[in-house]
């Protein structure tokens, strides 16, 4: 099997590929980044990460450990949101995440868990078959179970 390209943003492990804006929408009453956009942003990110890892589009999220805030983010800072996938279950992917202020290159929370599970089309957990994590494109969906697009060849 030909071996497969690492990515150049990691750190211990995580790749960060996704980078967020802080816009006025995103600020809490303190007038800092709120914690509520922070975790859309993680969820959302986690789900294209499982569906690309597990090859279904049914990837829901199940369990989120827990989270402390260590650092925030202003207006205008940048954010950048890092994911690894540390165990494949026999229906479920937990990964870690890490999110840091590229600015201020300060930490902003590390999530040690989040669950994601497969589910088959009855909308129960159903076993993905994998176990190691893939840096391709390999497992990716060719249609999409419940509107029937994204058909490819
Ligand atoms: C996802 C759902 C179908 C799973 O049902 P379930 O009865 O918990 O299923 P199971 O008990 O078979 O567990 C499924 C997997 O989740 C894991 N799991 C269950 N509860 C867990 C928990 N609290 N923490 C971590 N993993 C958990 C199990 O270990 C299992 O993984 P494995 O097959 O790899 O061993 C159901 O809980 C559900 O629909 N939840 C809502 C999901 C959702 O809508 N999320 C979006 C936010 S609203």
């Amino acid at each position: 099997m030909a071996k497969q390209k690492e990515p150049t943003w990691s750190e211990d492990g995580l790749n960060f590929r996704t980078r967020k804006w802080v816009r006025p929408e995103d600020l809490n009453a303190n007038g800092s980044l709120f914690g509520g956009s922070l975790l859309k942003w993680i969820d959302e990110e986690a789900a294209i990460y499982a569906i690309v890892q597990l090859g279904n589009h049914r990837a829901v999220t199940k369990h989120i450990s827990e989270i402390t805030f260590e650092a925030s983010a202003v207006q205008g800072d940048l954010i950048e949101i890092g994911l690894k996938a540390t165990h494949f279950g026999t229906t479920s992917l937990t990964m870690r995440a890490v999110a840091r202020n590229m600015i201020t290159r300060k930490r902003i929370l590390t999530i040690d868990k989040i669950v994601f599970v497969s589910l088959g089309d009855d909308g129960k957990p159903t076993p993905h078959g994998y176990r190691e994590i893939t840096y391709d494109r390999d497992r990716m969906p060719t249609e999409h179970a419940v509107t029937g697009t994204i058909r490819l060849p």
